[in-house]
């Protein structure tokens, strides 16, 4: 297994995909994702674009859907809830598809949706992800971050760290680097992994969250390993439970 980092969507190489595509975004898509999926949401149906997530929804009665509209942190008006992982319980979620449309994050899944497997990993459920490689042993990996519209983003390449560590500590004959990020990917791990939450709150987006009273949410999307579950892409854009 080649392992690749790639921070941005951006980044990425334009004319190729991987193998398995694994698609991060920290604070707090995937992380949402992760929970709302593990709360008993049927499916999650990601856009990018937000007019086409109301037109394709309204295709699903009222009480099976749930729109989920963040912008800049903030939940977009008209949304049935905005991006928050704390808002996925079993009661507001369970037996509902969620359409979900976010800043970065519905980007980054778009841009590799063509790939053969695609996974959402946060460091909630980076586990589950490592599990899912090591049994899986796709032949080329990329662990994609959202950033932030086309920047580096501090709190998606620890958790690439995360997984290319754990990753590389289980099987390290069978895991090869396949770009420098990688390396740095660890580096930035090894050297915050006791201190998450404190690295999520120097980073510019866990500011600009902060500023918006979502404290609780950092300190939910910086909690390693706490939930064992796998959202895979089914069909382009759309996530369910593996
Ligand atoms: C994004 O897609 O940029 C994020 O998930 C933003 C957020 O809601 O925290």
């Amino acid at each position: 297994m080649k392992l690749f980092v790639y921070h941005t969507p951006e980044l990425t190489p334009a004319d190729d995909l991987p193998d398995c595509a694994v698609v991060i975004d920290v604070l707090r898509a995937t992380t949402t994702i992760a929970t709302a999926l593990n709360a008993g949401a049927e499916a999650v149906q990601a856009f990018s674009d937000l007019e086409q997530l109301m037109q394709e929804s309204e295709a699903w009665s009222p009480d099976k859907r749930l729109r989920a509209g963040e912008r800049g942190g903030a939940k977009v008006e008209g949304c049935d809830l905005g991006n928050s992982p704390l808002d996925c319980t079993p009661e507001f979620v369970g037996g509902k598809r969620l359409f979900i449309s976010t800043t970065n994050g519905t980007r980054a899944l778009q841009r590799v949706e063509k790939s053969s497997i695609v996974v959402a990993g946060s460091i909630i459920n980076r586990q589950s992800v490592v599990r899912f490689l090591s049994e899986k042993q796709p032949e080329t990996v990329w662990i994609l971050g959202s950033g932030w519209e086309g920047g580096y983003s501090l709190e998606d390449t620890v958790c690439a760290g995360a997984i290319a560590q754990s990753l590389m500590s289980q099987g390290a004959d069978a895991v090869t680097v396949g770009n420098d990020e990688v390396v740095a990917a660890i580096a930035l791990y090894t050297q915050w992994k006791d201190n998450l939450l404190q690295l999520f709150h120097q980073a510019s987006h866990g500011q600009r969250l902060l500023r918006l009273n979502c404290d609780e949410d950092l300190k939910y999307c910086a909690a390693i390993d706490s939930l064992d579950v796998l959202p895979i892409q089914r069909s382009p854009g759309l996530l369910v439970k593996l």
